[in-house]
């Protein structure tokens, strides 16, 4: 897909859609320029009602007279006071997502908003034209040849384009199917990316898991025909510094194993992987966009699923950090992984790790589908993500850590078991969990079961995998 910036009237620009934005307080800047060559029909349309301002909304003139634009679209920007980076995704996304309908050659934007801004709408743009029909020979989201930027933040536009081109890379890995996307495949995109960007990798496979003793991933593994993988990423960046570690779950498909889920929660368990992508669509933005901040990323591949060499209830696996832990059901398979990577990671030295994880049904109980969990050892850690996903336009909330949740992990015949008692604090005993392979460093873990996959469609994008947190993490990096 080609993006452009330009400076040029919108009026005078020849393509075959053009997008304009009406705001609750009247027409201005590019939308008035072109109710004015229009005779005042926008201005009448608000009028009489039928053209809602109301963010989402979209309203399609076709053959305009007074502008050059084979098609308009009048998008609803809200109130112009309230305009904020998750208002404008939820605007550009929605025109992007309504122009997807057949093939355009070109579409141009006159969103008239900040720099700040326009980042945003390029990336919200980029996701809205995009669709999980990956397979379909007829696509649903038939994405326009060219998008021309009316705007003079052109470096603000090129930020856009990378990240949102990032948030594709996570979104197509998701959302292919669970035959297609194993560890092994998963492993072929990450080193193509990599090569591509200038990012060293290291990949293990199962030989090297073995020498490693990451008994606890290798048990998660053990059920499946396709051999795990751990990969890790080195971004440079500009700074002689620690890394960062981003940590990412990377079940390629959960099954619960023996403690089998039941159809329904098993259908859309190819998003398991979603943490492992992320941190993979994470280090593209940051080398493309030269951040200086060294990353290091580190992601478990495994698939969880049942055979006669599956792991059991009762099982003692013995992790990489040398903590025995015994099995009370398999289903809980994402901190098993996350045990031996999260101790990979500590061997890195990173100055802090943030790990990503479709950790847990109980996460998304306590705070919605749109909304991550946020679970730390370091509250000015936390503190400062949150305000960089603030800063991002996403939905974040942290849960408690308290040390009582500790008990409900301990085992009688191994250090810890792999769930808590009972289902109450589900998403906090994960988190337990796994702080118990961190040894004390800065670590925040975040919970994106409910985030990463959407059921249903937006206004401003379809439904399937998101590239949730993709966004924050940059701006998180990038201070
Ligand atoms: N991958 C699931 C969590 C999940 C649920 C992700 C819904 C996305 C949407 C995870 O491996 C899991 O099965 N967790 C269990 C833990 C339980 C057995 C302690 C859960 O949440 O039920
Ligand atoms: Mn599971
Ligand atoms: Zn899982």
């Amino acid at each position: 897909m080609k993006l452009t910036t330009s400076t040029a009237s919108p009026t005078g620009l020849n393509v075959d859609a053009l997008v304009v934005v009406a705001h609750d307080q009247g027409l201005s800047g590019s939308a008035k320029q072109v109710d004015q060559a229009m005779g005042g029909l926008l201005e009448r349309l608000i009028a009489s009602g039928e053209l809602s301002t109301k963010t989402g909304k979209t309203f399609s003139i076709y053959s305009p007279t007074g502008i050059s634009a084979k098609l308009l679209i009048v998008c609803g920007g809200g109130s112009i006071a309230e305009l904020n980076v998750m208002e404008v995704t939820r605007m550009a996304g929605a025109a992007a997502k309504r122009l997807a309908d057949r093939s355009r050659q070109s579409v141009g934007l006159a969103l008239d908003v900040s720099a700040e801004l326009t980042t945003a709408a390029v990336s919200a743009v980029i996701n809205g034209g995009v669709g999980q029909d990956l397979l379909r020979a007829e696509k649903n989201f038939k994405t326009a040849d060219e998008w021309i930027f009316l705007t003079p933040h052109d470096a603000s536009g090129k930020h856009g384009q990378i990240v949102g081109e990032s948030m594709l890379l996570v979104r197509e890995l998701v959302n292919l199917p669970p035959n297609l996307l194993t560890p092994s495949t998963f492993t072929e995109r990450a080193v193509a990316m990599c090569n591509q960007c200038g990012i060293e990798i290291e990949v293990w496979d199962e030989l090297r898991l073995r020498k490693e003793r990451c008994g606890s991933l290798l048990g998660v593994a053990s059920g499946s025909q396709t051999p795990p993988r751990l990969l890790i990423m080195r971004y440079a960046g500009k700074q002689a510094k620690p890394a960062v570690a981003l940590v990412g779950k990377g079940v390629t498909f959960d099954s619960g194993g023996l403690s089998i889920k039941p159809t329904d929660g098993m259908l859309t368990m190819k998003c398991d992987m979603a943490g492992a992508a992320t941190v993979l669509g994470t280090l593209r933005a940051a080398a493309l966009l030269g951040l200086e901040q060294p990353i290091v990323g580190l992601v478990g591949l495994v698939e969880n699923m049942i055979s006669g060499s599956a792991f059991r209830l009762g099982d003692v696996l013995t992790a990489r950090s040398g903590t025995t832990i015994e099995i009370h059901n398999t289903d809980a398979e994402g901190r098993l992984v996350l045990a031996d990577v999260l101790n990979v990671a500590l061997e890195q030295q990173p100055e802090c790790i943030i790990d990503l994880a479709t950790l847990t049904g109980a996460c998304v109980v306590a705070l919605g589908v749109d909304i991550a969990g946020l679970m730390t050892n370091d509250a000015q850690l936390q503190q400062r993500f949150q305000s960089a996903a603030e800063r991002a336009g996403e939905l974040v909330w942290p849960l408690p850590m308290h040390r009582f949740f500790d008990d409900q992990i301990s085992s009688q015949v191994a250090d810890i078991k792999n769930v808590g008692d009972g289902r109450w604090g589900g998403a906090t005993t994960a988190a337990k969990f796994l702080e118990r392979f961190v040894d004390k460093k800065p670590w925040l873990h975040i919970d994106i079961a409910g985030p990463a996959f959407a059921d249903k469609p937006k206004p401003h994008q379809d439904a399937g995998a998101t590239a949730a947190m993709l966004r924050s993490l940059i701006e998180f990096l990038d201070n």
